[in-house]
């Protein structure tokens, strides 16, 4: 039955978050919008920064009023008033950094993705699990109201029997961009197409199989995918992702009930629109596309975990990490795409 309202987002009490005292590992574009989400839109505390250079650390305590600037992951992570480590480095780092992290006895927030593939990020998990501390990856969408409510219209069977989604994600990018960098595990598959099988593993489960081809950018790098998975349930994706060009980064969930339509970029704050099968209804969620004010959401749920001592999200489980890595993991395997730290049998 197409319902009146849409579901109404979940939100833990503020009483129930407790503010804890953070660090940042690399000062880079991210980590400035992730800055700014806690600073201003939290009650969490930042309380170190570390870079590779003293000098940037430095720079970046002084625009965020951080108390302790430190040179290298390792000086942050001695710091006793350290709860919780947001590590914001490029793809092959998370893993090395995140295992640190853990091993120091932090609690962990690592950008996405967790790891360049599921061995690396079973370890992860196997680490967090020994060291009882939560590890969690900051795919921050999962943790804003847009996708919870989409979360309760699809665990409510509002869309009927799901038969399709399609999705795209392609940004213009220029050559020196570190996503062109085959040495800091470049291509769009680990960043933008992050979001795609991130969104259709929560729509659609776990994909049974996966069809997917490449185009190079370089001849290290990959610069477009395009993907055909089928789901447990009969659900198609239909995904696309290339670091050439903007795309309109829409995303449609097709059910025989009722069909979502998410304007560009989908993964990001913004529109859908719910429209019933017979056209004969439509509800409509709108808000601004205030997007990186919302990392606020993954912030304040891993603190209220830590709260709860619980050592794994329920939004953002390390198994959902795993599988859509295993996913990745795949469509590389038939494009032909081996990272550098791949390149022994052994993970890096
Ligand atoms: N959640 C989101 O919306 C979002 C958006 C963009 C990116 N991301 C993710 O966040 C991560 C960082 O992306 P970004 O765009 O912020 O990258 P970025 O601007 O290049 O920043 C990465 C930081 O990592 C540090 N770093 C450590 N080792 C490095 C190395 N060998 N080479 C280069 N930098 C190194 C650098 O800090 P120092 O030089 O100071 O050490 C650098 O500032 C990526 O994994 C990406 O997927 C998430």
């Amino acid at each position: 039955m197409f319902p009146s309202t849409l579901p109404v987002h979940r939100r833990p009490a503020a009483s129930d978050i407790p503010a804890l005292r953070w660090g940042i590992v690399g000062p880079g574009w991210i980590a400035d919008h992730f800055a700014n989400a806690l600073r201003h839109h939290t009650q969490q505390r930042l309380v170190a920064v570390s870079s590779r250079s003293k000098a940037k650390a430095e720079a970046f305590a002084r625009k965020w009023e951080i108390p302790h600037a430190c040179e290298g992951i390792d000086a942050l992570l001695s710091r006793d008033e350290v709860d919780v480590v947001y590590i914001a480095t490029p793809h092959n780092h998370h893993y090395p950094d995140g295992l640190r992290a853990l091993g120091a006895g932090k609690h962990v927030l690592i950008e996405k993705p967790l790891a360049l593939n599921a061995l690396q990020a079973a370890a992860l998990q196997q680490e967090a699990c020994r060291q009882n501390r939560l590890c969690v990856e900051a795919m921050w969408c999962d943790f804003t109201p847009k996708y919870d409510v989409i979360r309760q219209l699809l665990e409510d069977g509002v869309l009927g029997d799901l038969h399709t989604l399609i999705a795209d994600h392609g940004e213009f990018f220029t050559p020196d961009h570190r996503i062109f960098n085959a040495d800091l595990a470049g291509g769009p598959m680990l960043d933008l197409g992050s979001y795609l099988l991130g969104f259709s593993g929560l729509v659609g489960g776990a994909p049974d199989s996966i069809v997917a081809t490449g185009q190079p950018a370089t001849d290290r790098v990959n610069g477009q995918i395009s993907m055909l998975l089928t789901h447990p349930q009969g659900m198609h994706s239909v995904l696309n992702t290339t670091l050439f060009s903007n795309t309109p980064g829409r995303a449609v969930i097709a059910g025989r009930d009722a069909t979502l339509v998410l304007d560009g970029q989908f993964y990001a704050p913004g529109n859908f629109r719910l429209t019933s099968s017979d056209n004969q209804h439509t509800l409509h969620w709108q808000e601004p596309a205030n997007r990186y004010t919302q990392l606020c959401h993954e912030i304040e749920h891993i603190a209220w975990c830590i709260g709860r001592g619980l050592t794994d999200s329920p939004v953002r489980s390390l198994a959902t990490s795993i599988a859509t890595l295993t996913a990745m993991d795949e469509v590389r395997r038939q494009i032909g795409v081996v990272f550098n730290e791949e390149q022994t049998a052994t993970i890096q």
